[in-house]
Protein backbone atom coordinates (compact mmCIF):
# COMPACT_ATOMS: atom_id res chain seq x y z
CA UNK A 1 0.00 0.00 0.00
CA UNK A 2 1.25 3.07 -0.60
CA UNK A 3 0.02 6.70 0.53
CA UNK A 4 -1.68 8.92 -2.38
CA UNK A 5 -1.73 11.68 0.36
CA UNK A 6 0.56 12.36 3.39
CA UNK A 7 1.06 15.10 6.01
CA UNK A 8 3.44 15.60 8.88
CA UNK A 9 2.51 18.30 11.85
CA UNK A 10 0.53 20.08 9.58
CA UNK A 11 -0.74 23.34 11.26
CA UNK A 12 -2.56 26.76 10.50
CA UNK A 13 -2.94 29.32 12.75
CA UNK A 14 -4.73 32.29 12.30
CA UNK A 15 -3.14 34.71 14.55
CA UNK A 16 -3.05 32.67 18.31
CA UNK A 17 -5.90 30.96 17.18
CA UNK A 18 -5.03 27.11 15.98
CA UNK A 19 -7.70 25.79 13.18
CA UNK A 20 -5.40 23.02 12.74
CA UNK A 21 -2.24 21.61 14.70
CA UNK A 22 0.10 18.29 14.49
CA UNK A 23 -2.39 16.61 11.86
CA UNK A 24 -0.42 13.31 10.70
CA UNK A 25 -2.39 12.39 8.05
CA UNK A 26 -1.90 9.79 5.59
CA UNK A 27 -4.66 8.47 2.85
CA UNK A 28 -4.10 5.50 0.82
CA UNK A 29 -4.64 5.34 -3.09
CA UNK A 30 -8.11 4.29 -3.91
CA UNK A 31 -9.37 4.80 -0.81
CA UNK A 32 -12.61 6.72 0.42
CA UNK A 33 -11.86 8.32 3.43
CA UNK A 34 -14.35 10.82 5.39
CA UNK A 35 -13.27 13.38 7.56
CA UNK A 36 -15.72 14.73 9.83
CA UNK A 37 -16.60 16.50 13.62
CA UNK A 38 -18.63 18.74 14.95
CA UNK A 39 -18.76 22.82 13.18
CA UNK A 40 -15.82 24.49 13.74
CA UNK A 41 -13.30 21.47 14.06
CA UNK A 42 -11.31 22.55 11.27
CA UNK A 43 -12.40 20.61 8.39
CA UNK A 44 -12.44 22.86 5.87
CA UNK A 45 -9.25 24.69 7.04
CA UNK A 46 -7.50 21.35 6.27
CA UNK A 47 -8.83 20.68 2.74
CA UNK A 48 -8.04 24.63 2.09
CA UNK A 49 -4.11 23.50 2.91
CA UNK A 50 -4.39 19.77 1.34
CA UNK A 51 -5.74 21.93 -2.33
CA UNK A 52 -3.58 24.68 -1.61
CA UNK A 53 -6.52 27.25 -1.01
CA UNK A 54 -4.57 28.23 2.21
CA UNK A 55 -0.71 28.13 3.44
CA UNK A 56 0.49 26.23 6.45
CA UNK A 57 2.14 27.60 9.06
CA UNK A 58 3.22 24.86 10.63
CA UNK A 59 4.22 21.12 8.80
CA UNK A 60 4.56 19.33 5.23
CA UNK A 61 2.11 17.95 3.04
CA UNK A 62 3.07 15.24 0.20
CA UNK A 63 1.34 14.22 -2.94
CA UNK A 64 2.21 10.56 -4.64
CA UNK A 65 6.04 11.03 -1.92
CA UNK A 66 6.90 14.43 -3.83
CA UNK A 67 6.72 17.74 -1.29
CA UNK A 68 3.61 20.12 -1.99
CA UNK A 69 3.74 22.11 1.12
CA UNK A 70 3.71 25.51 -0.63
CA UNK A 71 2.95 24.79 -4.04
CA UNK A 72 0.15 27.06 -5.74
CA UNK A 73 -3.94 26.03 -5.69
CA UNK A 74 -3.28 25.81 -9.74
CA UNK A 75 -0.12 23.43 -9.84
CA UNK A 76 -1.71 20.88 -7.56
CA UNK A 77 -4.58 20.51 -9.56
CA UNK A 78 -2.57 20.04 -12.46
CA UNK A 79 -1.01 16.87 -10.50
CA UNK A 80 -4.41 15.48 -9.80
CA UNK A 81 -5.94 17.29 -6.39
CA UNK A 82 -9.30 18.64 -7.28
CA UNK A 83 -11.44 19.91 -4.57
CA UNK A 84 -15.80 20.66 -4.76
CA UNK A 85 -16.53 23.58 -2.66
CA UNK A 86 -18.90 23.50 0.43
CA UNK A 87 -21.10 25.94 -1.45
CA UNK A 88 -21.03 25.09 -5.40
CA UNK A 89 -18.64 27.28 -6.98
CA UNK A 90 -20.05 27.81 -10.43
CA UNK A 91 -20.35 30.87 -12.65
CA UNK A 92 -24.33 31.09 -13.23
CA UNK A 93 -24.52 32.74 -16.43
CA UNK A 94 -22.35 30.44 -17.93
CA UNK A 95 -24.25 26.91 -19.78
CA UNK A 96 -23.90 23.59 -17.59
CA UNK A 97 -21.65 22.91 -20.20
CA UNK A 98 -19.17 26.08 -20.60
CA UNK A 99 -18.48 25.47 -16.87
CA UNK A 100 -17.23 22.13 -17.15
CA UNK A 101 -15.34 23.15 -20.43
CA UNK A 102 -13.69 25.99 -19.06
CA UNK A 103 -11.99 23.84 -15.61
CA UNK A 104 -10.93 20.99 -18.50
CA UNK A 105 -9.31 24.10 -20.49
CA UNK A 106 -7.36 25.53 -17.61
CA UNK A 107 -6.08 21.71 -16.80
CA UNK A 108 -5.24 21.04 -20.35
CA UNK A 109 -3.63 24.21 -20.73
CA UNK A 110 -0.52 23.23 -18.83
CA UNK A 111 -0.22 20.10 -21.20
CA UNK A 112 -0.23 21.83 -24.62
CA UNK A 113 2.45 23.94 -23.54
CA UNK A 114 4.07 20.35 -23.18
CA UNK A 115 2.78 19.80 -26.81
CA UNK A 116 1.03 16.85 -25.70
CA UNK A 117 -1.66 17.58 -27.87
CA UNK A 118 -1.61 20.00 -31.22
CA UNK A 119 -3.81 22.78 -31.19
CA UNK A 120 -6.19 21.41 -33.62
CA UNK A 121 -7.00 18.51 -31.54
CA UNK A 122 -7.16 20.94 -28.32
CA UNK A 123 -11.19 21.30 -28.55
CA UNK A 124 -11.99 18.22 -29.24
CA UNK A 125 -10.36 16.99 -26.42
CA UNK A 126 -12.08 19.80 -23.91
CA UNK A 127 -14.82 19.03 -24.88
CA UNK A 128 -14.56 14.75 -24.47
CA UNK A 129 -13.24 15.76 -21.09
CA UNK A 130 -16.44 17.91 -20.56
CA UNK A 131 -19.31 15.69 -21.40
CA UNK A 132 -17.56 12.83 -19.57
CA UNK A 133 -17.25 14.61 -16.38
CA UNK A 134 -21.09 15.63 -17.17
CA UNK A 135 -21.40 12.19 -17.78
CA UNK A 136 -20.46 11.10 -15.01
CA UNK A 137 -22.63 13.20 -12.20
CA UNK A 138 -25.54 12.22 -14.93
CA UNK A 139 -25.94 16.32 -15.78
CA UNK A 140 -25.49 16.01 -19.63
CA UNK A 141 -28.82 16.50 -20.45
CA UNK A 142 -28.65 19.36 -18.99
CA UNK A 143 -25.58 20.47 -20.25
CA UNK A 144 -27.15 23.64 -22.34
CA UNK A 145 -28.77 25.11 -19.19
CA UNK A 146 -27.91 28.44 -17.66
CA UNK A 147 -25.64 27.34 -14.42
CA UNK A 148 -27.54 29.59 -12.29
CA UNK A 149 -31.27 27.83 -13.17
CA UNK A 150 -30.11 24.32 -11.92
CA UNK A 151 -31.62 23.50 -8.67
CA UNK A 152 -29.28 23.48 -5.54
CA UNK A 153 -28.36 19.37 -5.66
CA UNK A 154 -27.53 19.82 -9.45
CA UNK A 155 -25.51 23.11 -8.91
CA UNK A 156 -23.65 20.75 -6.61
CA UNK A 157 -23.25 17.90 -8.54
CA UNK A 158 -22.22 20.56 -11.64
CA UNK A 159 -19.60 21.37 -8.57
CA UNK A 160 -18.18 18.06 -8.62
CA UNK A 161 -18.50 17.63 -12.46
CA UNK A 162 -16.09 20.95 -12.48
CA UNK A 163 -13.49 19.11 -10.07
CA UNK A 164 -13.78 15.86 -12.19
CA UNK A 165 -12.74 17.99 -15.63
CA UNK A 166 -9.45 18.40 -13.81
CA UNK A 167 -8.98 15.03 -14.04
CA UNK A 168 -7.87 14.05 -10.70
CA UNK A 169 -6.48 11.04 -9.21
CA UNK A 170 -7.65 12.77 -5.76
CA UNK A 171 -10.93 14.31 -5.39
CA UNK A 172 -11.53 16.48 -1.71
CA UNK A 173 -15.66 16.75 -1.53
CA UNK A 174 -16.81 19.36 1.18
CA UNK A 175 -20.32 19.00 2.39
CA UNK A 176 -21.57 17.21 -0.83
CA UNK A 177 -25.07 16.92 0.55
CA UNK A 178 -25.49 19.28 2.48
CA UNK A 179 -29.06 21.25 2.14
CA UNK A 180 -30.15 18.42 -0.35
CA UNK A 181 -33.55 16.68 -0.34
CA UNK A 182 -33.58 12.70 0.29
CA UNK A 183 -33.65 12.14 -3.11
CA UNK A 184 -30.86 14.10 -3.89
CA UNK A 185 -28.82 12.82 -1.24
CA UNK A 186 -29.55 9.00 -2.68
CA UNK A 187 -28.43 10.05 -6.34
CA UNK A 188 -24.99 12.23 -4.62
CA UNK A 189 -24.50 9.09 -2.66
CA UNK A 190 -24.19 6.44 -5.78
CA UNK A 191 -22.51 8.77 -7.35
CA UNK A 192 -19.40 9.20 -5.16
CA UNK A 193 -19.98 5.14 -4.26
CA UNK A 194 -19.21 4.92 -8.24
CA UNK A 195 -16.10 8.03 -8.51
CA UNK A 196 -14.74 6.08 -5.43
CA UNK A 197 -13.98 3.12 -7.99
CA UNK A 198 -12.16 5.24 -10.05
CA UNK A 199 -9.84 7.41 -7.54
CA UNK A 200 -9.12 8.71 -4.31
CA UNK A 201 -11.82 10.28 -2.85
CA UNK A 202 -11.47 12.76 0.69
CA UNK A 203 -15.24 13.72 1.68
CA UNK A 204 -16.33 16.21 4.70
CA UNK A 205 -20.17 14.84 5.37
CA UNK A 206 -22.06 15.65 8.68
CA UNK A 207 -24.56 12.81 7.31
CA UNK A 208 -23.64 10.16 9.18
CA UNK A 209 -25.73 7.46 7.80
CA UNK A 210 -24.06 8.51 4.35
CA UNK A 211 -20.72 8.55 6.01
CA UNK A 212 -20.69 5.45 7.84
CA UNK A 213 -22.30 3.57 4.23
CA UNK A 214 -19.50 4.60 1.82
CA UNK A 215 -16.40 5.34 3.90
CA UNK A 216 -13.36 2.88 3.80
CA UNK A 217 -12.30 4.62 6.67
CA UNK A 218 -13.03 7.96 9.16
CA UNK A 219 -10.17 10.43 10.48
CA UNK A 220 -11.93 13.21 13.56
CA UNK A 221 -11.20 15.81 13.81
CA UNK A 222 -11.77 18.09 16.78
CA UNK A 223 -10.41 21.25 17.99
CA UNK A 224 -7.89 21.29 14.76
CA UNK A 225 -6.67 17.97 15.92
CA UNK A 226 -7.08 14.25 14.99
CA UNK A 227 -8.94 12.93 17.46
CA UNK A 228 -9.42 9.32 16.50
CA UNK A 229 -9.18 7.48 12.79
CA UNK A 230 -10.64 4.14 11.96
CA UNK A 231 -13.02 1.59 10.23
CA UNK A 232 -16.73 3.35 10.10
CA UNK A 233 -17.09 0.40 13.15
CA UNK A 234 -14.66 1.29 15.10
CA UNK A 235 -15.80 5.25 15.03
CA UNK A 236 -19.15 4.36 15.59
CA UNK A 237 -17.88 2.13 18.77
CA UNK A 238 -15.38 4.51 19.90
CA UNK A 239 -15.82 6.32 23.72
CA UNK A 240 -13.76 9.03 23.01
CA UNK A 241 -15.84 10.05 19.69
CA UNK A 242 -18.86 9.68 21.50
CA UNK A 243 -18.09 12.09 24.24
CA UNK A 244 -16.48 14.35 22.09
CA UNK A 245 -18.77 14.35 19.27
CA UNK A 246 -21.30 11.95 18.61
CA UNK A 247 -22.93 11.77 21.57
CA UNK A 248 -24.14 15.21 21.82
CA UNK A 249 -25.32 15.75 18.23
CA UNK A 250 -28.06 15.12 16.21
CA UNK A 251 -25.50 13.11 14.53
CA UNK A 252 -26.09 10.71 17.80
CA UNK A 253 -28.20 7.99 15.79
CA UNK A 254 -25.44 6.19 14.05
N1 LIG B 1 -9.72 32.85 7.41
C1 LIG B 1 -9.94 32.63 8.71
N2 LIG B 1 -9.60 33.54 9.64
C2 LIG B 1 -9.81 33.32 10.95
N3 LIG B 1 -10.36 32.20 11.46
C3 LIG B 1 -10.74 31.24 10.58
C4 LIG B 1 -10.54 31.41 9.17
N4 LIG B 1 -11.02 30.28 8.55
C5 LIG B 1 -11.45 29.47 9.53
N5 LIG B 1 -11.30 30.05 10.73
C6 LIG B 1 -11.68 29.47 12.03
O1 LIG B 1 -11.11 28.18 12.12
C7 LIG B 1 -12.00 27.28 12.75
C8 LIG B 1 -12.22 26.09 11.86
O2 LIG B 1 -13.01 26.48 10.76
P1 LIG B 1 -13.37 25.48 9.59
O3 LIG B 1 -12.13 24.87 9.07
O4 LIG B 1 -14.23 26.20 8.63
O5 LIG B 1 -14.21 24.37 10.39
P2 LIG B 1 -15.23 23.26 9.87
O6 LIG B 1 -15.15 23.16 8.39
O7 LIG B 1 -14.80 22.00 10.58
O8 LIG B 1 -16.60 23.68 10.33
C9 LIG B 1 -13.26 28.07 13.05
O9 LIG B 1 -13.22 28.47 14.41
C10 LIG B 1 -13.18 29.26 12.13
O10 LIG B 1 -13.82 30.37 12.68
MG1 LIG C 1 -16.53 23.39 6.82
Amino acid sequence: MSAILETKNLGKRFGAFAANSEIDFSVQKGELRAVIGPNGAGKTTFFNLLSGIADPTEGEIYFQGEKITHLAGPRRVARGIAKAFQTANVYPDESVFQNCRLAALAHTQGLFKLELFRPSSRDANVDTIAREALELVDLYEMANLRAGDLSHGDKKRLDIAVALATKPQILLLDEPVAGMSLEEVAKTDHLIRGLAKQMTVLIIEHDMNMIMGISDSITVLHQGKILAQGTPAEIRSSKTVQDAYLGGHDEGHV
